[in-house]
């Protein structure tokens, strides 16, 4: 087994571990916020880049679901198209929209919002874009996986980066490591930011605009 599927075979157990506990714990996931977005909005067309085993797509109540993944862990799902492809091969020849779009591939700040300015372009006009793990909560956590992570890497910076652009308006869930929710609204630019973890660690609110669950739920 080379270094990168250990890797990914690693990342692979703690998350079906963290995902097991948080059910039985009754935390709210990545799969009850996205499923909340598709009811709520009345969304018909769901993609997601980075599937592993398709624990999240599989549970995706869509009518209209591709997942898309280089090493897929799962060769098929009802009524779901599973692409074996990087995203920036998927993207390149893309001429698809759809409602939201599932952004949980290389855990890197530079793929993550690569996937982003390809997902704003494929992404209807009242849709939403949804990134997982923005939020680490150690600076171990936060490493990116061309730094050897294995955990969120530095997804976080993709999230300040877009926030500084003024374009578009994010919240950051409080659940199952960060989820950031993306309007396609502008929104006041963040200003005098850093991209490292200790600016992260003393400016988390300001920084990815986190939110509870709760508020998230009590929002228009
Ligand atoms: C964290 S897992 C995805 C978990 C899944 N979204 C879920 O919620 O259950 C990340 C996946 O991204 C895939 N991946 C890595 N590089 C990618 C790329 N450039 N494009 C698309 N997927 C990629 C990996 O093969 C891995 O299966």
């Amino acid at each position: 087994m080379n270094k990168n599927n250990k890797k990914s075979f690693s990342s692979y157990f703690i998350k079906l571990i963290m995902y097991y506990k948080g059910s039985i714990l009754g935390e709210k996931s990545r799969i009850d916020l996205i499923n909340a977005l598709i009811d709520k909005y009345n969304y018909k067309s769901y993609l997601e880049i980075g599937i592993q085993d398709g624990q999240c797509l599989k549970r995706i109540h869509c009518s209209d679901k591709t997942g898309v993944d280089p090493f897929p862990m799962i060769n098929s799902i009802k009524n779901t198209k599973i692409i074996k492809q990087t995203s920036d091969e998927f993207f390149k020849d893309c001429n698809e929209k759809y409602d939201l779009i599932f952004i949980d591939g290389l855990h890197t700040y530079e793929q993550a919002y690569i996937d982003f300015i390809n997902a704003v372009e494929r992404l209807n006009l009242n849709g939403r874009i949804v990134i997982h793990d923005c939020n680490p909560i150690s600076e171990e956590r936060s490493i990116s996986f061309s730094e050897g992570g294995k955990w969120n890497g530095d997804v976080y910076k993709t999230i300040i980066k877009i926030r500084s652009l003024g374009d578009y308006t994010i919240q950051t869930i409080d659940i199952d490591n960060g989820c950031g929710v993306i309007e396609l609204k502008p929104s006041n630019k963040l200003q005098d930011y850093e991209l490292n973890y200790n600016w992260l660690a003393h400016n988390r609110k300001k920084a990815i605009n986190l939110i509870s669950w709760e508020d998230f739920v009590k929002s228009p």
